[in-house]
């Protein structure tokens, strides 16, 4: 399996590499504690533990895989029982800031060896092109899936107008709007929701359903008041189906009550996609949407 392939992959080259033992060549002197954990505390809790504000180094990837990756396919894993995958004839996955793409990992589990998983990931870090490398390494030996997995930056791609050929039936968001959140780029969040209908979902196959999965960080301190505005957005754009949200706070803004905007309750539209809140205590949050 991809996880126990890539797993093992940077295990060695964890093991191989200085970590711990920065020397005068890491790009984060001031604030090296020679722990990597430390670095991605940085990284997850920036500007608040100061230094790193983003993965930018070999050695912290690495760790951020081993650290994360079975804990993240998981909850892509737990996303999935939510809805009946057998309905889509084929998984054509859309992955924005896919890092070592454990949503594929999930798939790879959830999916029967017949049917066709195609996975396009874009993460705008140039240095998770070794480990992307190992992913395609085991993906080319593996029939049933296919994977592009591309070094760009999302805005960039959706401003060159694409995806302009490939129809995709699944988009997955995982940990990505906590890091813009970080990096001051919280008002990117509904662009990104409108990229996300005008560039897939209005050329989303006929012949299937539509599943979107964010997840991310429980706290409306990282971007979570934010993904509510997504259902409002697909309303309006026509959509109709259900959502899922899972979140620990009944009253917060992915909680029992649906949260949307004073003028799109005025809407005929709103409403076309029912809710659903489910109560979860793992420190994750996930809006799951699944359209018809
Ligand atoms: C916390 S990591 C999550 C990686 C992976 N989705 C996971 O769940 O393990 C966030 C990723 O988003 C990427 N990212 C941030 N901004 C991006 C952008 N504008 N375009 C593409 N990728 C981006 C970062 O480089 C980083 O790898």
């Amino acid at each position: 399996m991809l996880k126990d392939h890539l797993l093992n992959w940077c295990r060695n080259e964890f093991e191989k590499s200085n970590a711990g033992f920065c020397d005068c060549s890491c790009n984060n002197k001031e604030y090296c504690h020679h722990d990597c954990q430390e670095c991605l505390n940085q990284v997850h809790w920036y500007p608040t533990h100061g230094g790193r504000s983003d993965y930018d180094c070999p050695n912290l990837l690495l760790n951020y895989v081993l650290h994360y990756t079975d804990c993240y396919s998981q909850q892509i894993s737990e996303a999935l029982k939510l809805v009946d995958i057998s309905r889509y004839p084929y998984y054509n996955i859309f992955s924005i800031g896919c890092g070592a793409a454990p949503d594929l990992m999930a798939f790879e589990d959830a999916v029967d060896e017949d049917q066709d998983i195609y996975y396009k990931g874009y993460d705008r870090n140039p240095l998770w092109e070794p480990i992307h490398d190992r992913i395609d390494e085991y993906t080319s030996q593996t029939a049933h899936i296919e994977t592009k997995l591309c070094r760009e930056d999302i805005f960039d791609v959706f401003a060159e107008g694409k995806p302009a050929h490939k129809q995709y039936n699944i988009v997955i968001i995982q940990y990505l709007l906590s890091h813009l959140y970080n990096n001051g780029q919280y008002v990117s969040t509904c662009q990104l929701f409108q990229h996300i209908i005008h560039n897939i979902i209005v050329n989303r196959p006929k012949n299937s359903p539509f599943l979107i999965i964010i997840t991310d960080i429980d706290s409306c301190h990282k971007g979570r008041s934010k993904w509510h505005v997504f259902l409002d957005m697909l309303e309006e754009a026509g959509c109709c189906g259900q959502a899922y949200a899972r979140s620990t706070y009944p009253q917060g803004d992915l909680g029992q009550d649906r949260w949307r905007d004073w003028p799109h309750m005025q809407s005929p539209s709103y409403g076309n996609i029912s809710y659903e809140y489910l109560q979860i205590h793992s420190g994750a949050a996930q809006l799951i949407i699944e359209l018809e």
